[in-house]
């Protein structure tokens, strides 16, 4: 599959509250997990004056977009899921001064149809970030037993329809496309909806076959344990799933506590402004945490 030029372009968001909370200086090491086209890693490397970064993403459009980006030898390109990479980096003993994870989809993931990410476009029920991965959205679908469809879309998808989708899906299958099961959802819902009726069932499916809360949950310690003293860690989420996890693991490090290892400098999830939302209504659901590793 070949994309467009104008299909790779990816807003990063929340990137004045990035640098503020960050502050990247010169000579800052910089690792970013989540790098997908480079827009947050070009804005803090020129602020550290092109020191060492190590620019990391599951997918493989991204990576090979980064490397045609950034081909500066002070730059280290790795394609690999955040937990892994971030567990290999901690065995090599490394640290930084600033680390991001601007965690969810990218917007080439939402605008390339065979992608299968996307509800208002008809593609192949994919939804893998790393299409090496073997487990796509179809399986699940076709495959996963009724309690398990009601789990992921509950758990997942906070859809309080997750029973009766689920029998829906079971009835219809087997299901294809994005659009069939768009319009299989929909058809257990009345009236009117400003956003799609699938939305949460899409979501539900997404973060399952990424295995993206256990990703998280799993790599904010190792995140924490690469900072080093006086080092930034920033999170950006798009959902409350994912917020939840941040907060709770920032606070469980922080405050007034002996074994305190974070300083949170975030007292409040930082959120788009309105010029950010008017061109970039992606940024709505962003909410971005900092904290800072305290110096012992
Ligand atoms: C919101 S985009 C990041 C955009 C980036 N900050 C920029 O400025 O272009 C999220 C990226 O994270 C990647 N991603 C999401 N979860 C991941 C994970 N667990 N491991 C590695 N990459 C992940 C996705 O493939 C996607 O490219």
């Amino acid at each position: 599959m070949k994309a467009e030029a104008h299909q790779l372009d990816h807003e990063p968001v929340l990137l004045q509250q990035v640098l503020s909370f960050l502050s990247p200086k010169p000579n800052e090491t910089y690792l970013d997990l989540t790098a997908g086209y480079g827009g947050h890693a070009e804005a803090v490397r020129f602020m550290t004056d092109n020191a060492p970064a190590v620019l990391v993403d599951r997918d493989n459009m991204a990576v090979t977009y980064l490397q045609k980006r950034f081909v500066d030898k002070n730059v280290t390109i790795m394609q690999s899921d955040f937990l892994s990479a971030s567990q290999k980096l901690a065995e090599q003993g490394n640290k930084y001064d600033l680390i991001l994870a601007d965690i969810g989809v990218s917007s080439p993931h939402l605008n390339i149809a065979s992608r299968g990410f996307a509800i208002k476009y008809d593609g192949p029920l994919d939804m893998r970030m790393d299409q090496s991965q073997s487990l796509t959205a179809e399986t699940i679908v076709n495959s996963y037993s009724e309690d398990d469809l009601i789990r992921i879309l509950k758990q997942y998808g906070e859809e309080p329809r997750a029973r009766s989708i689920a029998k829906a899906i079971i009835t219809a299958r087997p299901i294809h496309t994005t659009s069939q099961l768009a319009d299989i959802v929909a058809k257990q819902f009345r009236g009117y909806h400003k956003v799609h009726p699938a939305t949460r069932t899409f979501q539900g499916l997404r973060i399952a076959v990424n295995d993206e809360l256990m990703q998280l949950e799993k790599a904010i310690p190792i995140w924490v344990s690469l900072l080093k003293p006086g080092g930034r860690l920033g999170i950006i989420s798009f959902h409350s799933l994912e917020d939840r996890i941040v907060k709770k693991a920032f606070t469980e490090r922080s405050g007034d506590r002996f074994d305190a290892e974070l300083s949170v400098l975030t007292k409040r999830p930082e959120t788009a402004d309105k010029n950010e939302l008017v061109f970039n209504p992606r940024s709505r659901s962003a909410k971005l945490r900092v904290a800072a590793k305290i110096k012992k």
